[in-house]
């Protein structure tokens, strides 16, 4: 058999030579009586096939068949490398095309199919969208609900490799940095972050909770002098959120440190790691961002060596003296968490001010964060705790936790949950703690706001949400 190539390895300097490999078919076009182009297309390359009529080597017959074949099919096929006679418009083609002599069918496309994946990659913009959005002839609707269509197109293999780009930039830079990469249970005997939103599942005749993240098990490892951890997994949350930045399963980007002075040191981490999957999303991964563009425009993220660390009072204060009003219209309190309009407002507001898609709030207010919170210790309405913006939305929470074990507990009584019903957890800190902080980052919105997406479902391989599951 005939070595098998890959379209992506293919160079000009290889016109003349016969090349063999194997794609899915991804248009058919009759050019007049003797010839069809046939579209070739492997992951996300694709190259242009000519096939012609010629007396004693490519039948009349041949010819017709090929103009029948359903796109879709994997194909096996054989040719000879070529300048086309018209230069390819497109840059996502190749710039030669392939000749072909041989072709057959591995697998036919049995069923009729929802769209193709050509559809679904043309992308329609009027003026508007040109610069702010994006309007793709599917609507993602019927993308989402077909989704094996719609992630054999350039811009879903593009954001999938993308995705798996961020997740190994953070899982190598905290390599780097001594960090060990742990896998916590996802059964639970309680909930972690709040007690409304967890799934609950019957274990044996008793209960059990899905993860809502990995925050117990995490501090848990610290206090079992792990000094650093991280885990890329699953979190569970059973909130009943119908947005575009919210799922009911998304994975979770976390990280667990033991301090010596501040939680600023953690900070500075996620920070410094935050900027390494930045610049590695728009170097390693250009062409996939290009091609993501192409139907979700975007400008580049701008980020600035120094992140703008801003305490979230003078955050409250910058929408305030702006003269911005919340959902009731009234100031917005610096006591209370955030509305996402408010959010988004800021982001605006930010980057007017600090030319900067990228920045830290510090020091949210009490109410807005679990038990586990350290409280600020000049100001105990506050929090040692932050949360990390990207273009206005919220992709990470961190801060410092309470490791001490009579604080803990009086914390956890404040908000109504009862220490014994987490007395493992407890333990760790009965038998002494060190000082730590920690973050969690949510992969999918990571990456559906580095790219602009506007939907986190499209980050997402196979989402679940509150109302598409069961699919
Ligand atoms: P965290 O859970 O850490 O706060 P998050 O980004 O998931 O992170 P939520 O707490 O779930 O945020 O919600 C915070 C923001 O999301 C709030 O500003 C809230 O207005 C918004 N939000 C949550 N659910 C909905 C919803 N169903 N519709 C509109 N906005 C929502
Ligand atoms: P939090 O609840 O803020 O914090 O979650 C951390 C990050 O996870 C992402 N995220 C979500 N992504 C998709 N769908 C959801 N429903 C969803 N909810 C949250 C966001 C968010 O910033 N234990 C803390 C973290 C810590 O302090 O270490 C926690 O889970 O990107």
């Amino acid at each position: 058999p005939t070595e098998r190539i890959e379209i992506s390895t293919i160079t000009e300097d290889m016109q003349g030579s016969e090349i063999t490999f194997r794609c899915r078919l991804h248009n058919v076009r009759r050019m007049g009586a003797k010839l069809v182009f046939l579209v070739f297309r492997q992951q996300l390359s694709t190259i242009q096939g000519v096939l012609v009529e010629q007396p004693g080597k490519i039948s009349a017959l041949m010819v017709h068949w090929a103009e029948h074949l359903r796109t879709g099919n994997v194909m096996l096929v054989k040719g000879v490398l070529q300048k086309p006679e018209i230069p390819v418009k497109s840059a996502s083609i190749h710039n030669l095309e392939v000749k072909v002599t041989n072709l057959h069918i591995i697998v036919k496309r049995a069923e009729a199919v929802p769209f193709s994946v050509q559809e679904a990659e043309l992308a329609v913009f009027d003026d508007e969208q040109k610069t702010e959005g994006r309007h793709t002839l599917i609507p993602d609707r019927t993308r989402l609900a077909n989704r094996i269509m719609d992630l054999r197109t350039a811009t879903s293999q593009s954001i999938f490799r993308i995705q798996a780009g961020v997740g190994s930039i953070f899982r190598n830079s905290l390599d780097d940095l001594r960090f060990v990469e742990i896998h916590t249970p996802k059964l639970q005997g309680a909930a972690t972050e709040s007690g409304a939103s967890v799934f609950k599942v019957n274990y044996f005749g008793r209960s059990a909770f899905l993860a809502q993240s990995p925050q117990l098990a995490k501090q848990m490892a610290i206090a079992s002098d792990f000094e650093r951890v991280y885990e890329i997994g699953a979190v569970f949350r059973a909130e009943n959120s119908n947005t575009h930045r919210h799922l009911t399963e998304y994975t979770g980007l976390d990280l667990e440190m033991a301090i010596e002075e501040n939680y600023h040191e953690m900070m500075d981490i996620i920070d410094h790691t935050l900027k390494s999957i930045f610049k590695g999303v728009y170097t390693k991964y250009r062409t996939e961002v290009e091609i993501v563009k192409e139907q979700f425009p975007s400008e580049d993220l701008v980020w600035l060596d120094e992140t703008p660390r801003i305490p979230f009072k003078d955050a409250i204060k910058l929408l305030n003296d702006s003269g911005w009003l919340n959902e009731d219209g009234e100031p917005i309190s610096a006591l209370e968490d955030l509305a996402t309009r408010d959010e988004i407002r800021l982001g605006e507001l930010m980057k007017e001010k600090y030319k900067t898609d990228y920045y830290i709030l510090d020091k949210f207010p009490r109410s807005a964060r679990p038990f586990y919170t350290m409280p600020d210790a000049d100001d105990p309405r506050y929090t040692n705790s932050f949360d990390v913006f990207v273009r206005g939305q919220e992709i990470i929470s961190g801060g410092q936790r309470i490791h001490e074990s009579t604080m803990l507990e009086d914390n956890m009584r404040l908000v109504g949950i009862d220490p014994d019903d987490m007395a493992e957890y407890m333990e760790g800190f009965k038998w002494g703690a060190p000082p730590h902080a920690g973050c969690g980052v949510g992969l999918e919105r990571i990456v559906m706001l580095i790219l602009k997406l506007g939907n986190i479902r499209l980050a997402s391989l196979f989402h679940r949400d509150p109302k598409s599951f069961p699919p």
